[in-house]
C-alpha cells in the first residue's frame, strides 16, 4: 500500500530542476529569530517598505464599496489597459494600442504566461547569470532550457550582442533581460536594447524585457524596449514603483500577432487579475499618486547613496553603482568565499538579513550577496553598526 501512496504523491518530473527562492527562506529564518525576541535589520526583501499610497488605497476601498467584486475581462479592465497605453504615450512617446496590453496577477503571472505561450520543450532562452531566479524556473516549467550567460561588471551585468553570439545555441528561441536588473540594479540604454533587438530579429528569437523596476531609477529616466522595438515583449508590474506588491497586479505587452494567444492563455490560467487591485491601480497614474512615488524614489536614492558608501568603506566590492531598483550586488571576497555561510553568520550572529548570490545563478555566486535597501534610514544606520562589527569579528568566513 505504501508504494501506491508514494506514486500518488510523487511530484512531476519537471519539478526536479526547480530551485527554491532562497530569499524566502532567509526571510522565514529572520522572522523566526524576531519571534524569539531578536532584533533583525531586513536587507533581504525585494519589496518596498512603504504601504500602498493613500489615493490608491482609497480607490481600492471605493471599488469594494461600489460592489466591484466580480471578474473583469481576462485581459483586464478596458479602462486600465487604456491608462497603461496612455502611460507609454506620455512617458515613452510610443503608441501601444490597449489591445496589446494584458493585465496579470503580478509580473509573475505575465512571465509564467509568456513562457507557456512562447516555448516548446527543448527550446532555449538566454538570460543573465546572476539574474532574477524565478525566470529560469518559468522557462524550465515550460520544458525549455534556461541558458544562463555569466555576466559581470565588464558588461554592466547585462547581456550584450557579443555575449549572445558567444552563448547562443541552435535551440535558442528567446532572450530574456531585465532593466533595471535584479540583483544588480543595472540598466540597458536605448542603444543596447536596440542591439539586442537586432540580434533577436536576425536569429528569429523573441526579446522579452522585464521593466518591473521602471520608475525606480537613479539616472533620470529609462527607455522602454517598446521605444526601440515594436516586436519586444515587455513585462511590468504595479509591485515596485507603484508600491502594490500584495495586490498582485502586473501587465505585459505583446505584438499584434500574439494578442489572440495571450487572450486564450489569460482566460485559462487566471480567468482575470484581481478586480479590486485593477480599480485601485487606475488611480496609480494620477498626479497626486505619482508625487508620492517620486518622493519615495528620492528616499530610495538617499538610502542607496548611504548604503553603498558604507559597503565600500567596509571593504565590500561594488564594481558598478546601482542605477535602478533597490539592490546593491556586493562582492564579499575580502571576507569570505562562501556567500551562504556569510549570510547565515551575518543573520545569526549580527541580526542583519541579506541574500546570498547563490539565489541568482551559478556564476561567481559564492562571492556575492545582495543588499536590498527596502528599509528606512534608521534601520540602515543600525545595519551600518552591525556590519562594522561583523566584518571586524572574523566570524563571517568559514
Ligand atoms: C525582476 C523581477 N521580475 C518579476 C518579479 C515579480 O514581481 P511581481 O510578481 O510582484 O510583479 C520580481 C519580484 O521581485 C522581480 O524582481
Amino acid at each position: 500500500m505504501s508504494g501506491a501512496t508514494e506514486t500518488r504523491f510523487k511530484t512531476a518530473a519537471r519539478l526536479r530542476d526547480i530551485s527554491p527562492f532562497r530569499v524566502m527562506t532567509v526571510l522565514e529564518r529572520a522572522r523566526t529569530l524576531e519571534a524569539q525576541g531578536r532584533s533583525i535589520v531586513h536587507l533581504e526583501v525585494g519589496e518596498p517598505d512603504f504601504v500602498t499610497a493613500a489615493p490608491v488605497l482609497e480607490a481600492g476601498r471605493a471599488a469594494l464599496a461600489q460592489g466591484h467584486t466580480g471578474y473583469t475581462p481576462a485581459a483586464g479592465l478596458p479602462q486600465l489597459r487604456e491608462r497603461i497605453a496612455a502611460y507609454y504615450a506620455d512617458c515613452h512617446d510610443v503608441t501601444v494600442t490597449p489591445e496589446r496590453i494584458f493585465v496579470t496577477p503580478g509580473a509573475s503571472g505575465a512571465l509564467m504566461l509568456l513562457a507557456q505561450m512562447l516555448l516548446n520543450p527543448g527550446d532555449g532562452v538566454l538570460m543573465m547569470d546572476p539574474g532574477y531566479p524565478c525566470n529560469r524556473n518559468f522557462v524550465r516549467l515550460a520544458g525549455a532550457e534556461a541558458q544562463l550567460v555569466p555576466v559581470n561588471a565588464q558588461s554592466n551585468f547585462q547581456l550584450t550582442r557579443a555575449l549572445l553570439e558567444e552563448h547562443s545555441k541552435p535551440n535558442t528561441r528567446g532572450v530574456w533581460v531585465a532593466s533595471p536588473g535584479n540583483p544588480t540594479g543595472t540598466i540597458l540604454s536605448a542603444e543596447e536594447l536596440l542591439s539586442l533587438s537586432h540580434w533577436c530579429d536576425e536569429h528569429d528569437a523573441h526579446l522579452l524585457v522585464d521593466e518591473i523596476y521602471h520608475g525606480l531609477d537613479y539616472v533620470g529616466g529609462l527607455p522602454s524596449a517598446l521605444e526601440v522595438s515594436p516586436n519586444a515583449l515587455v513585462v511590468n508590474s504595479f509591485s515596485k514603483y507603484f508600491g502594490m506588491t500584495g495586490w498582485r497586479l502586473g501587465w505585459f505587452v505583446v505584438p499584434d500577432q500574439l494578442v489572440a494567444a495571450s487572450n486564450i492563455l489569460a482566460q485559462n490560467l487566471f480567468i482575470a487579475a484581481s478586480t479590486v487591485a485593477q480599480y485601485a491601480a487606475l488611480r496609480a497614474f494620477d498626479a497626486d499618486a505619482v508625487e508620492i512615488f517620486e518622493q519615495r524614489r528620492a528616499e530610495f536614492a538617499q538610502r542607496r547613496d548611504f548604503l553603498s558608501s558604507v559597503l565600500v568603506e567596509l571593504g565590500f566590492s561594488v564594481p558598478v553603482p546601482t542605477q535602478g531598483a533597490f539592490y546593491i550586488y556586493a562582492g564579499i571576497e575580502k571576507f569570505s568565499d562562501d556567500s551562504e555561510h556569510f549570510c547565515h553568520a551575518l543573520l545569526e550572529h549580527f541580526g542583519v538579513a541579506v541574500t546570498p548570490g547563490t539565489d541568482f545563478g551559478d556564476h561567481d555566486n559564492r562571492r556575492h550577496v545582495r543588499f536590498a535597501f527596502t528599509t528606512g534610514m534608521d534601520q540602515l544606520q543600525i545595519a551600518d553598526d552591525r556590519l562594522r562589527e561583523a566584518v571586524h569579528s572574523g566570524r563571517l568566513s568559514r
